[in-house]
């Protein structure tokens, strides 16, 4: 990993009107998908973006350049399901080289994972999230609409062989579905000593379909887990930008988290910006405006012109997503255009 100090902070930080400074990037690298989970895409004729349309890796390497400079020293790479880029591994190489940048992560569905653990490994990467909403394969086709949790169970054996710093599983949070996945989640991550967090569904699916009863809300499985298997002691909170509020078993053996923006939302510490697959930037997950860094990247911008537009978008970010209120407007992408 490049090294890491303030002195590759050239830029003033990229500081929001209500103080929040944004330090850590995703960045979605396709919005093409191998299986089409409800929450985040449709069933069928999913309207892709041509090849063309893509950052492509020198473009994601220059705009990852400046906004280092100015203080964002942690990445992650989203999709869609970023293994299915090509030569993924070799974007990590180039990410991992950018002064400033200590950390680069990767969300992932885990279904090529075994295939891409050790190249993505070797060229830096070296933490994981690991989507994993149940572990019996009808759940698993419930959700996502194509079969393969054998798949992903091969990929997470395949990247804890390999020696990730850290391993984590994200199960997403549905009242009606999650309920019978949450012990035997909660037992298989105690048992493989991975960390597992509960992410509240939120409304990013393609159909549009969300509705607030079907949220499953840490709380509910919180208490769950505790009656189950055991009490669960708040862990200490070393970074307060953090989403999730993490918790250890008393007994010392395995963490979750919940992450729980619809019941519990933590916008007052986010840190987050986001760049789509063909260059849109974003403020939030949630916002309705993006910023045309492509454009600016395609057309002869200089690194000024792609700091003034990242400054110009962090300088109209929203105190909070407000989904709770009568105002809340949806963003007209769904989590895979934006990137999970
Ligand atoms: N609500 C909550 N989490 C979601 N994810 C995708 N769509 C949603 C949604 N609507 C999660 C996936 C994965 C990450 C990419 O985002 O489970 O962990
Ligand atoms: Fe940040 Fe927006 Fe998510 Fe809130 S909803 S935590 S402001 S990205």
């Amino acid at each position: 990993m490049a090294e890491s100090s303030d002195k590759f902070l050239t830029r003033p930080p990229l500081v929001d009107s209500f103080g929040r400074v944004h330090s850590n990037l995703r960045i979605s690298v396709t919005d093409r998908c191998n299986i089409r989970c409800f929450y985040c895409m449709p069933e069928s004729n999913v309207q892709f973006l041509p090849r063309t349309e893509l950052l492509t890796f020198e473009e994601l390497t220059r705009f990852v350049s400046v906004v280092a400079s100015c203080g964002v020293n942690k990445l992650r790479l989203t999709g869609g399901e970023p293994l299915v880029r090509s030569n993924l591994s070799e974007l990590v190489g180039q990410l991992a080289k950018i002064d400033g940048i200590q950390d680069i992560a990767l969300t992932t569905n885990g279904l090529l994972l075994a295939d891409y653990a050790q190249p993505l490994f070797d060229a830096g990467l070296h933490r994981l999230n690991v989507s994993l909403d149940g572990l019996s394969e009808a759940t698993f086709q419930k959700i996502s609409r194509r079969s393969g949790l054998d798949k992903v169970l091969a990929g997470i054996d395949k990247a804890i062989e390999m020696g990730f710093q850290k391993i984590r599983l994200n199960a997403v949070s549905i009242a009606g579905i999650t309920e019978p996945e949450i012990i035997p989640l909660a037992r298989f991550a105690r048992a493989k000593k991975l960390e597992l967090r509960f992410i509240e569904f939120m409304p990013l699916d393609a159909d549009k379909s969300w509705a607030s009863d079907q949220v499953l809300s840490g709380e509910k499985i919180k208490a769950m887990i505790e009656s189950e298997i055991g009490s669960l002691v708040p862990a200490e909170r070393l970074d307060k930008s953090q989403p999730s509020m993490d918790f250890d078993f008393a007994d010392g053996n395995g963490r979750i988290g919940f992450i729980n923006p619809i019941s519990q939302p933590f916008c007052s510490d986010c840190n987050r910006i986001r760049i789509t697959a063909e260059g849109k930037f974003r403020n939030c997950l949630f916002s309705t405006s993006e910023w045309d860094l492509r454009k600016i990247l395609r057309e002869g911008g200089t690194d000024a012109d792609i700091e003034a537009a990242v400054r110009d978008s962090i300088g109209q970010k929203k105190a909070t997503h407000g989904i709770d209120s009568d105002a809340f407007v949806r963003p007209e992408k769904a989590m895979f255009q934006i990137g999970g």
